[in-house]
Formats: C-alpha cells, sequence, structure tokens
C-alpha cells in the first residue's frame, strides 16, 4: 500500500487565528462547554483523523482582557470525550517539570483504558516563565534543567506503565485469585528528582502505554523526542527548514536504535480555504483586521521570556538585533530561532510580523482553494518534510468542516489518506506496534509484592 499521511486536529480556543473567538465563523458555544469540544471530537472521526490534541499552559495569560486565554484542563478533557467518540486518537498535554509522574502514569492509562486504548500525551517542560510562580515560586526552571529533570520522568513512567505484565488480572471467581502477583512488579526507582517504588495500582493499558508526542525543537529537545516519541509535533515556515527538522529527527531516532519509520513528524499547518483564493485570501484578511497589535506585542514578549518590546515602533522594518539571541531565552527557544530567522528573510515591521504570528503563532499559514492545499501537503509529505500534519484551522468548527468536506476527499482520491479506520486503537491508526515488556524477557524473574491497606 502507498504510504498514508496522518492528521491530527489540534483544538485550540475557538480557531488557531488570534481574532478566531470573535469571528461569526467560530463557534457561538463558552470555551468552559464540553459540548464544544463533543462535537468538533465528532466532527474529527467523522472526518477520519488519527487524534485530536489539545495543549496546556500553566498559568493564565496577561491579556486575558482582549482575548480568550482559558480552556478546561486536557487530561480531563479527555475523559468526557473517550465516552462521545470511538476511534479518533486523543492527545493531552501534561508537564514534566511540574506534575508527579506516578500521579500522570495513572491519568493516562486510566485515560488508555477508559478510550479503549487511543489515548496520548504530549509530553512538555513548560516553557511559560509565570508557571514556575504556581508551583513553588522558585523562579523559571531552567531549559536544561526541564530537560534532565523530564528524562528521569520518562524513566520512571515508562517503568511504572510496564509495571503489569499484559496477563496479570485473571479475575477468576471461582478460584478466587483476582491476579497473578508473580506477573506484577515494584520499579524501585531512586534517581536525582523522583524516588518511587510501584508498581503502578493500575493494571497494563490496551496500548501498553499511552502513545508518546514530544515537540521538542532546541538540540536537546530533538534528542529527548528522537530517544521517547512516537510522534513529533514541529512548527515551520518553509519547506526547508521542516525537511532539514524531518532529516535530523530520523537520523538522531536511528542513532537511538529506532525504527526512524515509527517516529511520525507532523509540522502544523493553519489553512484558510475557500473555492477561490481570492475568496480564501479576502477571509483571512477580513479576521486579520480584527486582531489587535497589543494582545500580540504582549504574546511576543511571553515567547521570548518576558522580554520588553513596548519601545519598537510597529512600523519600521525589524532587525535581528531587536530580539534577544535565541540561547539566552529559558522559554521555547527554537520557536524564537523560529521568529528571528522570519525578520531576517523577510524584513518584516513588527506590525507585519505580529500579523503573521497572529495566524498560527509560527506555524505555517496559507489562504488557497482545496486543491492548492492538499497539492501543499502532497508536496511536503512527498519531499521529505513530514509523515503527516497537525492541522490547525484558523476558524473552528467553519475551516475544519471545509477541510473535512473538500480537502480530505482530494487526498483520498490520490490515495494519500485513508478512507476509512482500520484498526481501533490511535497506535494502530500511526502504524506503530505495540512496546515491549520487561516481562516478555526470558531473564525476568519475580519478587514478592509488599503488603498495602486497603482503603
Ligand atoms: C504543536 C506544538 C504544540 C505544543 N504544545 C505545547 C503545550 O501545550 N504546552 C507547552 O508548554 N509547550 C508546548 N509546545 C512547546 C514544545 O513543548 C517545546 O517546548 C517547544 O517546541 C520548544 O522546543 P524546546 O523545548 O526544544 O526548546 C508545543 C509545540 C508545538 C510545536
Amino acid at each position: 500500500m502507498k504510504r498514508q499521511l496522518h492528521l491530527n486536529l489540534f483544538i485550540h480556543g475557538r480557531g488557531h487565528h488570534e481574532a478566531a473567538w470573535r469571528h461569526p465563523g467560530s463557534s457561538p458555544l463558552p470555551l468552559t462547554d464540553i459540548r464544544y469540544y463533543q462535537d468538533l471530537a465528532q466532527r474529527a472521526e467523522a472526518a477520519l483523523f488519527d487524534s485530536i490534541f489539545f495543549a496546556d499552559q500553566l498559568a493564565l495569560g496577561g491579556d486575558v482582557a482582549q482575548a480568550p486565554r482559558t480552556w478546561l484542563e486536557p487530561i480531563t478533557v479527555l475523559a468526557a470525550l473517550a465516552g462521545a467518540t470511538s476511534r479518533v486518537g486523543l492527545i493531552a498535554t501534561a508537564s514534566t517539570t511540574y506534575t508527579e509522574p506516578f500521579n500522570l502514569a495513572r491519568q493516562f492509562a486510566s485515560i488508555d483504558h477508559i478510550s479503549n486504548g487511543r489515548a496520548a500525551w504530549n509530553i512538555v517542560t513548560s516553557w511559560l516563565a509565570t508557571a514556575a510562580e504556581n508551583y513553588g515560586g522558585a523562579g523559571q526552571v531552567s531549559h536544561a534543567d526541564r530537560y534532565a529533570r523530564g528524562e528521569e520522568f520518562m524513566a520512571v513512567v515508562k517503568a511504572l506503565w510496564d509495571s503489569w505484565a499484559a496477563d496479570s488480572v485473571v479475575d477468576d471467581r471461582a478460584a478466587g485469585i483476582y491476579a497473578r502477583a508473580n506477573r506484577i512488579r515494584a520499579i524501585k526507582h531512586r534517581g536525582d528528582f523522583y524516588q518511587v517504588t510501584g508498581p503502578l495500582n493500575l493494571p497494563r493499558c490496551p496500548q501498553g502505554r499511552p502513545v508518546l508526542v514530544q515537540a521538542g525543537s532546541s538540540e536537546t529537545g530533538r534528542q529527548f523526542a528522537a530517544r521517547h516519541a512516537d510522534a513529533v509535533f514541529t512548527a515551520h515556515m518553509a519547506k526547508a527548514t521542516a525537511q532539514e527538522f524531518y532529516t535530523d529527527l530520523k537520523r538522531l531516532a536511528a542513532a537511538e536504535g529506532r525504527v526512524p519509520e515509527r517516529v511520525l513528524i507532523l509540522p502544523g499547518l493553519s489553512p484558510m480555504i475557500a473555492a477561490t483564493e481570492a475568496e480564501a485570501t479576502q477571509l483571512a484578511r477580513e479576521i486579520n483586521d480584527l486582531t489587535d497589535p497589543e494582545v500580540g506585542r504582549k504574546r511576543l514578549s511571553g515567547r521570548f521570556g518576558g522580554q520588553d518590546f513596548s519601545h519598537l515602533p510597529l512600523d519600521r522594518p525589524l532587525a535581528p538585533e531587536d530580539f534577544p539571541d535565541p540561547s539566552s531565552v529559558q522559554a521555547a527557544r527554537s520557536r524564537t530561532e523560529v521568529i528571528i530567522n522570519l525578520v531576517r528573510r523577510d524584513k518584516l515591521t513588527l506590525r507585519q510580523l505580529l500579523g503573521y504570528l497572529a495566524g498560527a503563532r509560527g506555524h505555517y499559514v496559507t489562504a488557497g482553494t482545496p486543491e492548492q492545499i492538499a497539492d501543499f501537503i502532497e508536496d511536503w509529505f512527498d519531499d521529505g518534510a513530514a509523515d503527516g500534519f497537525n492541522i490547525m484551522p484558523p476558524l473552528l468548527p467553519a475551516q475544519l468542516d471545509v477541510f473535512s468536506a473538500e480537502v480530505i476527499p482530494i487526498l483520498q482520491r490520490r490515495g494519500l489518506f485513508r478512507t476509512e479506520y482500520q484498526g481501533t486503537t490511535l497506535r494502530e491508526h500511526y502504524g506503530l506496534p505495540l512496546p515491549a515488556s520487561v516481562f516478555d524477557d526470558p531473564a525476568w524473574t519475580a519478587e514478592p509484592l509488599q503488603a498495602v491497606a486497603g482503603v
């Protein structure tokens, strides 16, 4: 069979465009209404998307007066969506810096059970400086320390997910045996950041462990992704940088002893689609006119770890010197590089830069006909830049519906995208095998489990 595209729907506010929430094409439901997310998840499933995804940040944006910076906690949302859908994969973001591995392993294993094998975790180290103030207030954890802690966190959660063999639970009423104690193990982790004895208090989940998604882009971040991720989200404004990222990440995955085809690279794409190119451009202009440059300026400041850009005039061409050196930024370092490269390449004014970032915060933004969008997708897919896309509709649900009704059928006719789901789990949609288990290792020997008092 021809190599197939993977499509993830990134659900963000009322759409990815900064001003989507004000546009008549976006949903009138409150962003705290679960029916909004259930409806989008069902639309994505009807269109045969592999998965849907929720991002997360652990502090309220300072510009909430002019922009909706609120959403529901993503793991809780997945639980609600698991019951409202049956096939589409469910990805939630959670932080390795500001949670405990035991909590997180339980939560995602539970979602995987609840959804019958559709859970995935977007692993983030939380780059937002203000998040630190909500967790102990010791100041932002540096980029290097976040990844060091993240690495140990991964060792713990993987061991916890692997602390039950798939055949541990027998639930034999007649014999009075619930589980085989010799197929459950403590993990006895003693590290620099975590002390976790285990085992997890939940049987092995349907996918063995949840699918792991990551979006590291700096050198350390790429290595982390190459070691752990089944799918990698990434932001590019040009095919050439997407190709460089794709080649590098597949190389790093191979160097980690992994099969590169089992690390899916999904760049972001925010397409404004209409019957003619002129109409699509007009729609993009219409929504851009609703943006507020001062909201964009504050967001840019957040991207650069709180850097003050208030002195920069809106209409003078920017220079790379107007920005701090990315290597000094403790936030999402790679996105700052994307922004500075764009400034260097296109000599943008601040107003133009903010206009571009309003589209999808540094991901690829385009306006065109369904045929043009399908051509773009096929070109990146065939030319070593992508295994699929993280689709970021500028307006939800209006532009998701146009994508599903007009672009997906073209991709299907070209043999690039499924016409029905072949499997039921997210691993199956992504073409990934079940992870190996320590219990499959012939050298494995059981130790007695410690007795614990019941509730
Ligand atoms: C599509 C996409 C989604 C992301 N979602 C989140 C998120 O929900 N929360 C978060 O803190 N960071 C998020 N990030 C940021 C990444 O986790 C990462 O910090 C960033 O890409 C910078 O890479 P680096 O950490 O290697 O510098 C996202 C990045 C991308 C490309």
